[in-house]
This record gives C-alpha cells, structure tokens and sequence, in this order.
C-alpha cells in the first residue's frame, strides 16, 4: 500500500472515497469543498492506494486559534474527514493514514491538530478532550463529546480560545454528527 497527496486531477476520485465509505454525498461535498479550498493542507492529507485502487483519504485542513486573551493566536490543523471504501475497512488503512500524516506534521513543525470524532477511534493516536484544553469549536457541537485535540509541540496548547476554521467546515451543520 503506497501513500501519498492527491494529484489535483483527482479530486472527484477522492470525493467517491468519502462517498462509499460514509454511504452519503455530506462527506464527499465536504472533502471535495475542502480540497478546494485555500485552507487545504495538501502535504499531508495522503490518499492510500493499492494496485491503483484508493482505498482511503485522510483530510487536513489549516485553522487559526484565535486567543481570549487578545495575544496572537496560532496556526492548527483539523483532521475531518477519514474515509476507508468498505471493502478495506478494518484492515488498518485508516490507522495507518492517521499516523503517517501525525508523524509528518510533527517532523513540519506542526503545533496540533483537532478532530470531531470517536473517542474509541482517535485515542489511540493520542488524542485527548479539546475542551479542556480550552479549544472551543466555531459551532456547538452534537454530540458534546468527540472535540479532540493531539499536542504535536510540547507544551504549546494552553492558551483558551475559539478555533477559526476553513469556510466549508464554517456551517453550524458541519459540527452535528
Ligand atoms: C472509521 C474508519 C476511517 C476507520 O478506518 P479503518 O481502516 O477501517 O480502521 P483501522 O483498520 O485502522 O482500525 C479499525 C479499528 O478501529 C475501530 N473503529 C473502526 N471504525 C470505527 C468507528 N466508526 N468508531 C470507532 N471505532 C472504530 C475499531 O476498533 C476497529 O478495530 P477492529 O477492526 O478490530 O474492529 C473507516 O472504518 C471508515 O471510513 N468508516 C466510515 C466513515 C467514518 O465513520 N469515518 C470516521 C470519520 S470521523
């Protein structure tokens, strides 16, 4: 299985990723807005690809930390979506997505990333509550838990604030799973 970013070229392929793995077009629009976008972080948001097949996508988008403090805020990433086609879920293609875009943004000299998800999926990256970090979503939240937060730089989250985010992840609908 090879990683690696996304050709340009390949976005709907990418979008039709999203689409099978969550068996609706919401994923898919998102992904495909998201690649678009400006705010794409292009490095690390790898496809897995077997044989020529996609089998997944992991999406990374940049965010702003803006502080209640009024000090300069901070640059972070949200991880959304990850998508596996069914027929490669369970095999260890999401988990090996997700580590290998965690240890490039670390080795980038990334500060965090957030993610809105399951706790029993994300933890074993080390994710842990974003809330009581301080970090504060665009949008409430449904559910109220799965905000969560990786420290990438030692000691660097703390500041409490309200994470800014790329336009197609700005919509109260975004944030209700
Ligand atoms: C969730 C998803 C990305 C995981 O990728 P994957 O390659 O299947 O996962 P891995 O093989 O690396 O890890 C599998 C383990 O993750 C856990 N897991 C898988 N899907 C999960 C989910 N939706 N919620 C919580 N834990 C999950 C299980 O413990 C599973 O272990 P098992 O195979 O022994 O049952 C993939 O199943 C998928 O695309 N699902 C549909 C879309 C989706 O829900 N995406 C999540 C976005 S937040």
């Amino acid at each position: 299985m090879l990683l690696r970013p996304i050709d340009p070229s390949e976005v709907e392929a990418v979008a039709d990723v999203h689409r099978r793995a969550f068996g609706s077009d919401v994923e898919a629009d998102l992904a495909r807005a998201l690649m678009l976008d400006d705010g794409f972080v292009r490095t690390l948001s790898f496809v897995a690809e077997d044989g020529g097949r996609l089998l997944g996508h992991v999406l990374f988008s940049r965010s702003w930390l803006e502080r209640d403090d009024g000090e300069p805020g901070f640059p972070l990433l949200v991880l959304a979506p990850l998508a596996v086609v069914p027929e490669s879920q369970h095999e260890g293609v999401g988990t090996t997505l997700v580590e290998a875009a965690i240890a490039l943004a670390r080795e980038s000299g990334e500060i965090g990333m957030l993610v809105f998800g399951d706790p029993a999926y994300y933890g074993r990256f080390g994710f842990t509550d974003a809330w009581a970090k301080g970090i504060r979503t665009p949008h409430p939240t449904e559910p109220t838990w799965g905000w969560q937060a990786l420290e990438l730089a030692e000691c660097v989250l703390g500041p409490s604030g309200i994470l800014r985010v790329a336009p197609p992840l700005d919509a109260p609908e975004m944030w209700i799973a």
